[in-house]
């Protein structure tokens, strides 16, 4: 495998297209390189890593160690999820294993300036995210500070939950929101998405698509479930808005 690694800053700016990144939480952690491997191989623009304590979130699953493993097995930019309370304290160690993109919850950093401020200073992208119940005003001064906004469509902390409808109308009215400001940042969406979820969500404005059970679990395979979402992606661009 080449080790050139493709650059977090043109997957973001790719904005004509809907890009998918496959969270691993749903993998098989005794399989880990090879599924990051086939979900690069089908045609994955990011890999999104799901770091949880156990107090912000009522679950615990990866540190520093094994997203730097992810690192050594894709060329694909990783996007890192913290679900952990006081998340500037691991900045620096996501950021040195190769982080591409760091994003924090607003409800953890009641300095959420500075927070963003930080992921750049240890040279990854910064980006925000806000659970389904906390409302687009907990983001709306940092707008311009980030590079990517993280919509949560499910209560973090497992993978294969249903998504919380409601969550997606804040997806527009985000979306209208950067319009009025003249940003173009990539909103992305996080919890839920499958085949009965993916066009109402596309609809809604989504740019960038986490996706966990839907590629990990599907009894076809990862490649062959990749690959038949982007194809029902360019179905979905075809038609009429
Ligand atoms: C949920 C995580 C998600 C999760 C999504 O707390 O942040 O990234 O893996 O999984 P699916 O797509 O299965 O809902
Ligand atoms: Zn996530």
């Amino acid at each position: 495998m080449t080790t050139t690694r493709q650059s977090a800053e043109a997957v973001l700016a790719d904005q004509a297209r809907v890009r998918i990144s496959p969270s691993i939480l749903s993998a098989d952690f005794a399989r880990l390189g090879e599924q990051v491997q086939a979900a690069e191989a089908a045609g994955a623009d990011l890999i999104h890593v799901d770091v949880m304590d156990g107090h912000f979130v009522p679950n615990i699953t990866i540190g520093p160690l094994v997203a730097e493993a992810v690192r050594r097995s894709t060329r694909l930019p990783m996007d890192v999820h913290l679900m952990i309370e006081q998340p500037e304290r691991y900045i620096d160690a996501f950021a040195k294993v190769g982080a591409d993109i760091i994003i924090v919850h607003s409800e953890t950093c009641p300095h959420l300036e500075r927070t963003l401020h930080q992921i750049e200073e240890a040279g990854a992208l910064p980006a925000v995210t806000i659970n389904p119940a906390t409302p687009l005003s907990a983001i709306e001064e940092v707008l311009y500070l980030v590079r990517m906004i993280l919509i949560m469509t499910v209560n973090p902390g497992f993978g294969g939950q249903k998504m919380i409808p409601a969550a997606l109308s804040k997806v527009t009215r985000l979306k209208g929101l950067l319009a009025e400001r003249g940003l173009d940042v990539p909103i992305e969406i996080d919890g839920g998405v499958n085949r009965g979820t993916l066009e109402q969500a596309v609809q809604a404005g989504a740019n960038i698509l986490v996706m966990g059970a839907a590629l990990f679990a599907a009894p076809e395979g990862i490649a062959t479930a990749l690959q038949s979402y982007r194809a029902a992606l360019e179905n979905i661009k075809k038609q009429p808005a």
